[in-house]
């Protein structure tokens, strides 16, 4: 429900520059260059598509240290939403979470959530917390029908407050459309399970929605209960169940920034120094007021199923095209993109080899598609320097909002068609560089063998000069 007005020039360079940028890169697709990458699908952060109105906005922003009316005007429109009075603006999502985890965060303390993100749980474990997963059980399984598989665990979570005592849970986190395990989302009716128990216990429910646009659309899809309630009755709803709602707006608003939002006067008294301490004044929190100017504007278009629907389905087209040929998707289609399950793809390759890495450096190589390994390189390893297999292997390929047109997701579905006939001449990789903090970001690696070679001859052999 939009076109496109304003275009950028891609570039497919050959498959050989392709191999050379993915060497230089340690076979990591954060260090590549923006100009050896075709389709980027690393992620949906920073890169959605703004609309019209969102840049027009831009150009009325109202610059000033303190006393913004940009400011004004976001923290209204997040009255109006959420129905929470309090805004504290912060330059990004993590932002938000070294904040709250300062704030709240004490050694020792248990924080349960449905599922992990990197940042927030490096937050947490910086502060002395112990992030403690409590997903139900068939949000792990990769194939499914179920469609809230991002659903806490009542049960686990229950179980957890008697093991500990309700006093060392610093807050339940519940991140809405779950990212690391395929953006599945979780239902309202599983939100208001969790807050009968924070009630029960007087703990905080705190809710990540940086994935909320995608898990207000599934919602609305998936849950029966919920199926005549609009987009914004949604969002109030999951608003009036949490006492923090916190967003990263490079997702959530289609702009750059963040904030934390609360009714409560105590928690904003609370953190209040900490943001002026570490993001800027309070009527900027670090984000330019251009910035907040489209992340208001963002958050109302966020509120029309006609806008929120594009990302999640396109996403269903892809994995269901990838699947009538027999590639391992993450099912039920997701928000945030699609999830190739490496440890199936490429099932030869050992945990230790880290296939979802193999993978998105073969898909690049393959097709100049630029994935994210969202698998055990984005673990970290223990304090005794083990590895810590993750639970899932995955190569996500982030559809960021309103970026790309059906012809091109059509393009990478034929290029991992191929890859995945070509599956066996992937091969592994090890690191070379391995920071100790978000190794992910930084990391380098290498081929355990020629393969990567190997597979650009075959390509050639197969698709003659093409790029
Ligand atoms: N929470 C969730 C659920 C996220 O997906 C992200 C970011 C953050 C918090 C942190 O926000 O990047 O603004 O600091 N996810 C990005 C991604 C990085 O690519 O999935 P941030």
């Amino acid at each position: 429900m939009h076109k496109v007005r304003i275009v950028q020039k891609l570039d497919l360079v050959p498959i050989e520059r392709r191999l050379e940028a993915i060497s230089e890169a340690g076979n990591n697709t954060f260090l590549l260059k923006n100009r050896d990458v075709f389709m980027d699908m690393l992620t949906d952060s920073g890169v959605n598509a703004m609309s019209d109105k969102q840049l027009a906005a831009m150009m009325e922003a109202d610059d000033s240290y303190a006393g913004s009316a940009t400011f004004t005007k976001l923290e209204n429109k997040i009255k109006e939403i959420f129905g929470m009075e309090y805004f504290l603006p912060a330059h990004q999502g993590r932002a938000c979470e070294n904040i709250i985890s300062q704030g709240f965060v004490k050694p020792g303390d248990i924080i349960p959530m449905n599922y992990h993100f990197t940042t927030s749980k490096a937050h947490i474990t910086l502060n002395g917390g112990t992030v403690e997963e409590i997903i139900i059980d068939e949000g792990l399984k990769t194939t499914s029908n179920y469609p809230f598989k991002g659903n806490m665990d009542i049960a686990k979570l229950r179980g957890l407050i008697s093991k500990h005592g309700a006093e060392k849970i610093a807050y339940v986190r519940l991140e809405t459309g779950t990212n690391l395990i395929g953006g599945q989302p979780h239902s309202l009716e599983n939100m208001q399970e969790i807050r009968k128990v924070c009630d029960e216990f007087g703990i905080m429910l705190v809710l990540d929605a940086s994935l909320l646009a995608d898990n207000l659309y599934f919602i609305k899809s998936r849950e029966e209960k919920c199926k005549d309630m609009s987009i914004r009755e949604i969002a109030r709803a999951m608003a009036d169940l949490s006492d923090i709602i916190y967003f990263s707006a490079r997702k959530l608003g289609c702009a750059r920034g963040g904030g934390i939002c609360t009714r409560s006067k105590d928690i904003y008294m609370k953190l209040r120094e900490l943001i002026t301490l570490y993001e800027g004044f309070l009527t900027y929190g670090g984000m330019s007021v251009r910035e907040i100017e489209a992340i208001a504007v963002g958050l109302e278009e966020t509120m029309d199923e006609n806008m929120i629907n594009q990302g999640p389905q396109f996403i269903a087209y892809m994995c269901e095209k990838l699947q009538e040929s027999g590639i391992p998707v993450i099912t039920p289609p997701g928000g945030l993109g699609c999830h190739l399950n490496a440890m199936e793809f490429v099932d030869h390759i050992p945990q230790s080899e880290y296939p979802a890495g193999a993978l998105a450096s073969a898909l690049y190589i393959v097709s100049g598609v630029r994935g994210m390994e969202r698998g055990t390189i984005s673990e970290q390893r223990d304090e005794n320097g083990n590895e810590h297999f993750s639970n899932m292997e995955l190569l996500r390929l982030a559809m960021p909002r309103r970026v790309f047109t059906l012809s091109q997701v059509n393009y990478a579905v034929d290029r991992i068609k191929w890859l995945y006939e070509n599956r066996k001449l992937i091969g592994g990789i090890k690191f070379v560089e391995e920071p100790k903090v978000l190794r992910f970001f930084f990391g380098k690696l290498a081929a355990t063998s020629d393969w990567q070679s190997k597979l650009v001859s075959k390509f050639r052999k197969d698709f003659g000069d093409s790029l």
